[in-house]
């Protein structure tokens, strides 16, 4: 079954929208108890929803078989995005599926290589922009306006309707919505729509805990940053696009956005590639070394705590590259000691 068709009655779609869909969603949800024990948390406390395992190898998928359905719908001539990445290879896939031309404006050499081989296996138009991805968003913003193309960033609303599902899937597992919710925050557009789902689960209680990198932390510092930088090139944005809705989220969920340093998010990367067996992309581990450093720092979570795993680590094979150890050599025909 479709991720829309599961959700029917919470989505903005009729029995006339044609679905497009690349069977995304119902992501596992993995317990993570090395994780919960370097937290200094109880085994059984902390899980992993990985949305890696989705058709782009990303949580945009969601968001993008609603967009990209309704887009079909409304007759689009065709869609747009500006993109760190993922939105562009979702896009792209989806676009592919449906038969739609689909424009993607990307920074330039800012972009994690499997993203933009997706982007190009899947046949966009690709644009690159002399700027960030600030500066791309912009653009793309008022030129699909201009040209009248379905923009299928973060901005579309029925991106926000797609992703809120992930919310249902971990309260469908867990029972309940779970106590505290770590994530990373980029664009802001993913923690909008986790919080939503919860709220319409109803009595939402879930603390939304997001996470920027700290060169790149504008709802940390409260003002835009020009240049925004961190390794986690998905997250490099210094001006979100939905920064209020994001800081709604975290007000009315009594949670907090914070920032993490460069060095603590590949700390996390490879933590949970080594120790717990997922390999996600390094914006993905954002959240999780949210969730270490306020342990450190004796703020621990109380109850049960999920951690978003936004992106599969094969999105950017040059970062996995610079943990490469030193190889053994073999020789046939000589013995080899393990
Ligand atoms: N994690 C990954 C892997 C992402 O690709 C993104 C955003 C985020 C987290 C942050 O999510 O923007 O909803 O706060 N990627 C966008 C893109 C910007 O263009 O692919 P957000």
């Amino acid at each position: 079954m479709t991720l829309i068709d599961r959700y029917r009655g919470r989505l903005p779609v009729t029995s006339r929208t044609p679905i497009v869909s690349l069977g995304e969603g119902n992501t596992p949800l993995i317990r993570a108890d090395r994780l919960a024990k370097a937290a200094g948390l109880r085994p059984g406390s902390v899980h992993l929803k990985f949305e890696g395992t989705n058709p782009t190898g990303s949580f945009k998928d969601r968001g993008m078989t609603v967009a990209m359905s309704k887009a079909l719908e409304e007759g689009s001539r065709g869609v747009l995005c500006a993109s760190t990445g993922n939105t562009a290879a979702s896009a792209s896939a989806y676009a592919a599926k449906a038969g739609l031309r689909c424009v993607v404006f990307l920074p330039r050499g800012a972009v994690a290589l499997g993203k933009l081989m997706q982007a190009i296996m899947h046949g966009a138009e690709i644009v690159e922009v002399a700027g960030n991805f600030d500066a791309a968003l912009k653009a793309a913003l008022r030129i699909a306006a201009e040209q009248d193309f379905t923009v299928v960033n973060s901005s579309n609303p029925f991106r926000i309707e797609g992703q809120k599902t992930a919310a249902f899937e971990v309260a469908e597992v867990l029972g309940r919505a779970p106590d505290f919710q770590f994530m990373p925050v980029g664009n802001a557009g993913n923690i909008t729509a986790y919080w939503k789902g919860y709220k319409e689960l109803g009595g939402a209680r879930t603390h939304m805990m997001g996470f920027q990198a700290a060169g790149a932390a504008p709802l940390v510092l409260g003002h835009m940053v020009r240049d925004p930088k961190t390794v986690a090139t998905a997250i490099r944005i210094g001006d979100p696009y939905s920064k209020a809705s994001a800081l709604a989220a975290r007000d009315e969920s009594g949670g907090m956005i914070g920032s993490v340093t460069d060095g603590q998010i590949l700390a996390a990367y490879r933590f949970l590639a080594h120790e717990e067996g997922v390999f996600c992309e390094p914006a993905s581990a954002a959240g999780v070394a949210g969730l270490l450093k306020l342990a450190r720092a004796g703020r621990k979570p109380r109850g049960t705590v999920v951690c978003v795993l936004t992106g599969h680590g094969l999105k950017d094979p040059d970062t996995a590259a610079r943990f490469a150890p030193r190889r053994r050599a073999f020789t046939p025909g000589r013995r080899f000691e393990l």
